[in-house]
């Protein structure tokens, strides 16, 4: 199987987890977007969405689903969306596509996180993958000498601004053995919009596709 192949397969997996006449959080990136499209052949069966990225929004829209203001929202069973690295503990590394900020908001209302992957996301450490930084952009020098603090190599997203107006550092050689404190310490940094460490609120449910079929391993 390709590996567009094995997200399509987590994406559809999914569908399993939305329920009949609810507003449906959905996150940002390839394995996403093939979500949206899983979700667009049920749209009558839902309420609508809340999106993480005007790119979701836009093809959520596309498909005839209704948008919600997350601000109107106060019930969301479920959040799906993938992920750029996930450990045995269901901590990620997110925000390969700059949507970090709103996919960690969307994702702390939600009931539920179900994260759509295949194998290659699946780490025994996470940090192999730059760990996205959401940075105001008039912090980004001094936000960069912080994490080189911290032991990172922090890079410009070069031509790259966030849905929030803002700049994206990508912190590399990080090797985080504790997901949980880094993601805190990071988020500490004064001009610091959010990480891409999804810890304290991990994702409740991994949906892995496999060539042998789809696994689902739940957080403990
Ligand atoms: C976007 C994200 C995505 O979930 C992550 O980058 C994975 O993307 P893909 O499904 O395209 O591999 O966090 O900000």
């Amino acid at each position: 199987m390709t590996q567009d192949e094995l997200k399509k397969a987590a994406a559809e997996a999914a569908l399993d987890f939305v329920i009949d006449g609810s507003i449906v959080g959905v996150g940002t990136g390839s394995t996403a977007n093939f979500f949206i499209d899983g979700l667009g052949r049920m749209k009558d069966r839902i309420r609508g969405a809340v999106a993480s990225s005007e790119a979701s929004a836009q093809r959520l829209a596309a498909h005839g689903i209704a948008l919600f203001d997350l601000n109107d929202v106060t019930e969301l069973p479920v959040y799906v969306d993938g992920a750029d690295e996930i450990d045995a503990s269901l901590a990620m590394i997110k925000g390969g596509g700059g949507a970090l900020t709103r996919e960690k908001i969307v994702a702390a209302v939600a009931d539920r996180f179900v994260c759509i992957c295949d194998t290659s996301k699946q780490v025994d450490v996470l940090g192999r993958f730059p760990l996205p930084v959401e940075v105001i952009p008039m912090a980004r020098a001094q936000v960069a000498r912080a994490l080189a603090k911290l032991g990172g190599r922090p890079v410009l997203r070069t031509g790259f601004t966030t849905d929030n107006g803002n700049v994206i550092l990508d912190v590399h050689d990080l090797k985080i053995t504790d997901p949980v404190r880094l993601e805190d310490e990071i988020n500490q940094i004064v001009g610091v919009v959010t990480n891409g460490l999804f810890a304290r609120r991990g994702a409740d449910t991994l949906l892995l596709a496999t060539a042998s079929g789809v696994q689902r391993i739940d957080a403990l």
